[in-house]
């Protein structure tokens, strides 16, 4: 079953409403609401004492409508007869100053207290639950993240310290505390890097990141082992928050959990912008895939214009199901909508539902009500069906977490660089799976993996292996520059992967803001072309690699910038600059080509294609994201599963933000 569903607070709502809810919502094709994410105050009114009752009347009545439930575990926002007990339950932030009650998300995940109290909401949840035909499955807390920087942390962090080195001497020649007579004689020294302490040690900030990551992986863990033990039968999962967010490493985080959830608002906070870039939500659900390499939930789907204090500008006619199926073109299995009504009350007053305040439904209401009775017919022929690339982007929060230490250049962000080169691919229709240094690489045609700056042996012999089976890789500049302590490596680099690339940096240039230095590029199917090298320039030598793009000005004028290297049967690109969006444009022709990876469809700008595969059944999906009518020529028949008619190879209309939901014609040899 395909899962369409909506995110809903009956708690904010008198009762008398719900089953005109429950009823609208069944009209709607909705088969599951998630509840009860921030019920805490409702569910346990006061210390030790439960209420299960409302929900369960809820329940009851979509229940009435065949509607399943996820339900929320509450520890996101914990109520005021928690938190009041003491000032220590708040977490405390970079700048040093402890939150205080008011909005959510407050909470320290270390403290002890704050984890017995969640034992036993949660407990009490599942037990009361277990048994519950309706419910499917949990979501925990919502949207993990905020670094805690409070004494009890600080104790932990030097706890992990502990367990992580063994001794101090081994922590203070990793970290090089030498420098500035940092080092430790005793483990209640180590500080935690609040911003007050000035610009910390990189070894020790770096690790307290990890540190930082792993309290929620600890935290979410406590909680999934209470639901699996209590709830063998329902899925346990959590709501992410898509490529852009850096403070947890994602794909630790995903690990104890049986899916991922992803909450996609494409038109974001307060933005007015009139078009929305698609690869922005594109890149984030490949993440959202890549993280347990298998389809994903989209647990928060955009129901209408955002806004917290001041509103977001109004999703156009067409684009919350355009969006919706977004999602489902890059793997999301489920789309559940945030949310149904919008609160006449509390901060999210303009964060708009499917429903406006006075909920009687109008234009975005029929627009989803409009793609339930589509899913309805076509969901099982989607359901589970795969996605297989033939291209991954390795995503490093390792690298991510040291860049966010020492950036190395003022302008320079590791995930724009990363969405510079994504943007390269999605514009061209080629389909990317996001995947860690140490995933098995072994189905992939072409692996890039932006500036790789925190380098582990594991993540060198992983990407070894994959050029030596015959891969092409792409490593950009500063790859290599750190070991797993954040020290600069005691080789040229890029450090542990200079042999594999087959060239050293001899120098490297930071270009102030703005500059570029002309790229020549000299070897064929690029010569003649033109980009330019910005933000950095690395100059390298070859060591053994064939030069593809030289510097056109300044002293090193002349130089490689870019290289190639045969190995075995593979080969591996260094580009040694982040360049500009026509650089990458121009290399992403010649790296499919290179890897013999070929674009599912050409389309104009805008309009973006993806595919699913039904075990061997292809599905084509083709998204106008333009306001004005496309063409897309075909080069397969079969059927527009959304209105039935037959498609035929060659030229087909797509009207203004509509979508194509392509089965392909089954191939002869497959009848037979
Ligand atoms: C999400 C969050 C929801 C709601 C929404 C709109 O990030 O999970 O609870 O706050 O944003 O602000």
């Amino acid at each position: 079953m395909f899962t369409f569903g909506v995110d809903y607070y009956p708690e904010h709502w008198p009762e008398e409403r719900r089953a005109e809810d429950a009823r609208l919502m069944a009209e709607a094709g909705f088969n599951l609401v998630r509840l009860a994410e921030f019920a805490w105050s409702r569910l346990e009114p006061r210390e030790g004492v439960f209420d299960f009752e409302w929900l369960d009347r809820a329940i009851a009545i979509l229940a009435g409508h065949d509607i399943q439930v996820v339900l929320g575990t509450p520890t996101a926002s914990p109520p005021p007869w928690l938190m009041d007990r003491s000032a220590e339950l708040f977490l405390v932030r970079e700048d040093g100053r402890r939150a205080t009650f008011g909005n959510r998300r407050e909470y320290c995940p270390n403290n002890p207290v704050y984890h017995d109290y969640t034992r036993r909401i949660v407990t009490q949840m599942a037990e009361h639950y277990a048994g519950c035909p309706s419910v499917v499955g949990w979501q925990i807390d919502n949207e993990f993240g905020a670094r805690c920087f409070c004494p009890i942390c600080r104790t932990a962090f030097q706890e992990w310290l502990r367990r992580r080195y063994g001794s101090l001497d081994e922590l203070n020649t990793r970290w090089g505390a030498v420098f500035w007579s940092h080092e430790y004689t005793g483990w209640e020294q180590i500080p935690v890097p609040v911003e007050t302490g000035g610009s910390p040690n990189p070894g020790l900030a770096l690790d307290f990141y990890r540190f930082a990551s792993d309290s929620y992986v600890d935290y979410q863990r406590m909680q999934v082992d209470i639901l699996r033990e209590k709830c063998p039968d329902h899925f346990v999962a959590h709501n992410f928050m898509g490529f852009g967010y850096d403070r947890i490493d994602y794909f630790d985080l995903a690990r104890d959990l049986d899916l991922v959830a992803w909450d996609i608002y494409p038109r974001g906070f307060w933005d007015v912008r009139a078009e929305v870039e698609p690869s922005g939500a594109a890149l984030s659900a490949d993440t959202m895939r890549g993280l347990k390499h298998q389809n994903f939930w989209a647990m928060e789907q955009q129901a209408g214009p955002s806004g917290w204090e001041t509103v977001g500008g109004t999703p156009r006619p067409g684009e919350l199901r355009l969006w919706a199926y977004q999602s489902i073109a890059h793997g999301a299995d489920a789309v559940v909508f945030f949310r149904w009504r919008t609160c006449r009350f509390g901060t999210e007053a303009y964060w708009h539902g499917l429903l406006d305040h006075h909920g009687i439904p109008g234009r975005r209401y029929e627009e989803i009500r409009r793609m339930g009775a589509e899913i309805k017919r076509i969901g099982e022929q989607i359901h589970g069906a795969a996605i297989k690339p033939e291209v991954a982007m390795a995503l490093s929060y390792e690298s991510r977490f040291a860049f966010q230490i020492q950036p190395g250049h003022p302008q320079f962000s590791y995930a724009e660089h990363f969405r510079h080169i994504y943007r390269a691919l999605h514009g061209r229709n080629v389909p990317v799976d996001v995947v860690a240094p140490t995933d098995d690489l072994s189905s992939y045609s072409l692996v890039i993996a932006p500036a790789l700056h925190v380098l582990s042996e594991a993540d060198v012999g992983n990407l070894a292996r994959f050029v030596e089976a015959g891969g092409v890789l792409v490593v950009t500049s500063r790859t290599g520059v750190k070991d797993e302590h954040n020290a600069v490596v005691n080789q040229r680099l890029p450090g542990l992967l200079a042999e594999l690339c087959g060239v050293v940096v001899e120098e490297y240039d930071a270009l102030p803001e703005g500059e570029c230095n002309e790229l020549e590029f000299v070897c064929p199917g690029l010569a003649g072309r033109d980009a330019s090298a910005s933000i950095w320039c690395d100059v390298l030598n070859s060591t053994g690699a064939t030069v593809v793009a030289r510097y056109a000005q300044s002293y090193y004028a002349g130089e490689p910038a870019i290289a190639l290297n045969e190995v075995g049967a593979g080969r591996v690109v260094y580009v040694g600059t982040f360049g500009d969006a026509i650089l990458w444009s121009t290399l992403v022709d010649w790296l499919i080509a290179l890897a013999g990876v070929k674009p599912l469809l050409a389309a104009p700008e805008g309009v973006e294609v993806t595919e699913r595969w039904q075990r061997d059944r292809r599905l084509l999906f083709v998204l106008n994201h333009t306001a004005e009518e496309q063409e897309v020529v075909l080069d397969t028949a079969g059927v527009n599963l959304l209105d039935g008619g037959s498609v035929v190879e060659g030229a087909v209309a797509i009207a203004p933000r509509d979508v194509l939901v392509i089965l392909e014609e089954q191939q002869e040899e497959e009848i037979i």
